[in-house]
């Protein structure tokens, strides 16, 4: 029985997985049992900011499993204060608590702001049309998309959706009664779509009026990854809380909800808590992450690269009438065709290159943040050789 066979045999069939046996990485290459290279332009979901076997992570995780790999919340670990440290100096918030994975921040944050909100007479909490925020009830409960919901009723009471980017939506539905609002600034599973000027706009003017908290879900878009530490700063505006996990923990599963002064005394000893959440090994990997990545060249790059990239892919979308528009975030990347792109994806990855498929007709680009000009220019190799044929 080969290992494709005995995967379906052990698994519940939640994934499908890619036809890949890899057997390591370095950089941002795959190396697979069958002697072939691939490179990586997805970071395994936009986790691995530093690619494969960075030396910077080795050491850290290397030296953090020596001292110890797990000794409960019950201790003060030195790996979780240096990264709550960097976490909140950078960001300028108040207070942190480390979860396990994303959809546990955003879950922890509907708890934050469940006790906020009975502090402050608030309960509704809003999420965005086609967001993600993961596949716990919480999450699934700020979502609306039937991919993800069906089958799971009933969800948490007192959630809503907004229409992302529809003003007269926004403004129709929040009022006194609202709690929080929870967004991506920039939604990736919905197909990598920026929030408009005029929605942050109208978002900030109705927490004045109203007083609820905005949640800003960095889980995708945070730790450099659009070329700044998070997403909203593209923006005018700063949030409650911001959620974040991908890449915090160097490729180890890590989350946090950080949150300003605002929300800083809800929670009291003993009302919510983690076995795992803030493992010290992932904490070791997620210093290393952000010592390397928020420096201004590291970021800098980030940005001269993505933006080399989107000038090559507008100049082939004049000869490739499928490609409709390209969004580039910095190394959040989204390609719209005119036709559904798992096949494009598929196609892409049969000439060594890995890219992803979403919302339906976006080919998902999320490079490691080391990525250079050498592996774009891969990708655009193997791009316009995939798309010529659909012209
Ligand atoms: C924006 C966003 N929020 C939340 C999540 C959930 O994170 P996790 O898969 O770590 O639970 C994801 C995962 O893709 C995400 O992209």
């Amino acid at each position: 029985m080969n290992l494709k066979e005995k995967e379906s045999r052990l698994f519940f069939h939640t994934y499908k997985r890619l036809p890949l046996e890899v057997e390591r990485g370095e950089g941002c290459y795959l190396y697979t049992k069958d002697g072939k290279k691939y490179l990586d332009m997805f970071s395994g979901l936009a986790v691995n900011a530093l690619g494969y076997a960075h030396p910077a992570i080795i050491k850290a995780v290397d030296e953090q499993v020596r001292k110890y790999t797990h000794l409960s919340n019950f201790f003060i670990q030195e790996p979780q204060i240096q990264l709550a440290e960097r976490l909140l100096t950078l960001s300028g918030f108040d207070k942190i608590f480390f979860s396990n994975s994303g959809t546990e921040a955003i879950e922890g944050s509907i708890k934050l702001i469940r006790k906020w909100g009975k502090q402050n007479g608030k309960k509704i909490i809003f999420g965005m049309s086609n967001g993600f925020s993961g596949r716990t009830m919480g999450a699934l409960s700020l979502m609306d998309k039937e991919k993800y919901r069906e089958g799971y009723e009933p969800f948490l009471p007192n959630f809503d959706s907004i229409d992302f980017n529809n003003v007269d939506d926004l403004t129709s539905k929040v009022d006194g009664q609202t709690a929080a609002v929870f967004l991506e600034f920039i939604q990736g599973e919905g197909g990598i779509v920026g929030v408009t000027e005029e929605f942050v706009s109208a978002l900030k003017s109705l927490r004045e009026k109203f007083g609820f908290l905005i949640v800003a879900d960095e889980i995708q878009s945070g730790i450099g990854r659009t070329g700044k530490l998070f997403g909203f700063q593209h923006f005018d505006i700063v949030p409650d809380i911001i959620t974040v996990a991908k890449p915090i923990g160097g490729g180890l599963p890590v989350g946090a909800i950080i949150g300003s002064k605002k929300v800083a005394d809800v929670w009291t000893y003993g009302v919510h808590g983690t076995t795992f959440g803030g493992n010290p090994v992932a904490c070791a990997a997620g210093v290393a992450t952000l010592d390397t990545v928020m420096t201004d060249s590291f970021l800098k790059n980030v940005v001269a690269n993505a933006e080399y990239f989107k000038a090559k892919v507008v100049e082939m979308e004049a000869k490739i009438p499928v490609i409709k528009e390209i969004r580039v975030y910095g190394y959040m990347i989204g390609i719209e065709l005119t036709i559904e792109s798992s096949s494009i994806v598929d196609a892409i990855l049969q000439k060594g290159v890995l890219v992803n498929s979403t919302a339906g007709n976006v080919i998902r680009i999320l490079p490691p943040l080391i990525a250079g000009k050498q592996e774009f220019d891969r990708l655009l190799t193997v791009l316009s050789e995939v798309l010529a044929v659909t012209s």
